[in-house]
This record gives C-alpha cells, structure tokens and sequence, in this order.
C-alpha cells in the first residue's frame, strides 16, 4: 500500500504578516513536488492572510475547541479555522496537552469536530523523554492512540503524527530504528481499532526534523511524512524537507 507522503510546517506561535512571503517559495515547492502533500499550520491570525496569499497551499490551524461555538473566550472553533481558510487543524500537539493541560479526551473531541466540518486532522501523540527512560514509550503512545483516535477515523481526513516529547526544539531526534519501532506499533494499534482502514492512515514523524536529516526520517518503514517546526519558518529549510519526501 503506498500512501502519499504529507509534509507539514507547524510555525507555532511565530510569523507575522511579513513571514508569510515564505510561504511563496513553499507553495511552488508543492507544485514542483506533486506526488507530496505539503502543508502549513499558522497562527490563527495569519490563517486568512496566508491563504489570500497561496491558494494552492493547504493552510491549517493549529488547534481548534471542540465545541461550534459559545462562552470560551480566546478560543476558535473548527467552523471559524474554515471560514478562514483552513482545511486542516492539528489537534493535541505536546505543548497543547502540556501548556493547557488538554487530555485524550479532548483532543477526540477536537478531531471528531473537524471530520464533522469536513476537514481534515493532525492527532498528535508522543512520550516525554521520562517515559521513554522508563521503557514506556509504546505503551504510553499506543494508549494515547487509543483514547485520542476520532470515531469513524479514515486515512481520508485523519493523520496521526509521532512526536516524541524530547526531540522537539532539541535537535535530538531517535534512531531511525526507535523511529520504525513506534511507528510500526502505532499501526498495529490502528489495525487493531479500525482494521484494514489503517493502511491508509498517515503516521508522520515530527521532532526536530531538519534538511540533514529528513531523508532518513522519511524514508523509514511506515513513516509517511513529517510535522516540521522551526525547519518550517523558512522556505531554504523547509523546501530541501519536501523534496526529501519525493
Ligand atoms: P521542531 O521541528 O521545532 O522540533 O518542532 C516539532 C514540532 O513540535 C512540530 O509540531
């Protein structure tokens, strides 16, 4: 089963209006590399902007509630990421469950609500460099999958990403046989939970993912893309790692 490789920009909190020329060069990235997927999850303030700017790139969101609309001050729905131009949210991102302490539970939610919007999900998961010490990364990451997967989950709107907690930001990254390792029990988990619809699902590697090291990452068994961070601020970084992926 081949599955197109998706490689995705996370700038987190950073960019600007003046950031997004970037965005120039990695759009005509994406069209010279037409047998990757590219994309960019942006602040939710550039979301609208970025895509007036490309319109052939796939802009995201970053996070959005799970809930439509009501009293959660500083929060975005789904609906709203939409009508800005995002076709894509990432859900549950380490810094999300850590910083604003969001649980499996709520990253479910968040994932189900943007299938329901007829959008497309990013479900983060990972261990901290504790658990992995402790020898529990895949159980702690397969029971993330296992309380975060969104019901109906199909490879069609649904990408898990594998971001193991230490390697974000550090630039350490895990061998490419601790990468083949996760990654292959993330899909024995999805075989488990969705069947034969797991061959489908995109398990992407993210965690200081940089243009020395991205052919390698993308080129482990089960590895089908990357969720890239700060690689993904800047077109001369963020290019070479798409066309690593092709
Ligand atoms: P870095 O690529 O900066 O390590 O960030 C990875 C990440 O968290 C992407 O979501």
């Amino acid at each position: 089963m081949t599955r197109r490789k998706l490689v995705s920009g996370n700038w987190k909190m950073n960019g600007s209006l003046g950031a997004l020329s970037e965005l120039d060069a990695i759009a005509e990235a994406a069209e010279a590399h037409a047998g990757v997927d590219v994309a960019v999850a942006v602040p939710a303030t550039l979301i609208a902007p970025a895509v007036a700017r490309v319109a052939t790139l796939s802009i995201g969101a970053q996070d959005v509630h799970a809930a439509d609309k009501g009293a959660h001050t500083g929060c975005i729905s789904a609906a709203m990421a939409k009508e800005a131009g995002a076709r894509f949210s990432i859900v549950g991102h380490s810094e999300r469950r850590a910083d604003q302490g969001e649980t499996d539970a709520d990253v479910k939610a968040k994932a189900e609500t943007l299938h329901a919007r007829a959008m497309q999900a990013i479900v983060c998961v990972g261990e901290t460099l504790d658990q992995r010490e402790a020898g529990e990364a895949e159980a702690v990451v397969t029971a993330q999958i296992a309380a975060s997967l969104p019901e109906g989950a199909t490879g069609a709107w649904c990408a898990i990403a594998y971001e193991p907690v230490w390697a974000i930001g550090t630039g350490r990254t895990p061998t490419a046989g601790d990468v083949a390792a996760m990654h292959g029990a993330i899909r024995a988990k999805l075989r488990a939970m969705i069947g034969a619809e797991a061959e489908k699902v995109r398990i992407l590697y993210g965690g200081s993912v940089t243009p020395d090291n991205a052919r390698e990452l993308l080129h482990v068994a089960d590895v089908d893309g990357a969720l890239v961070g700060g690689a993904s601020l800047t077109a001369a970084k963020f290019v070479p790692i798409i066309a690593a992926a092709d």
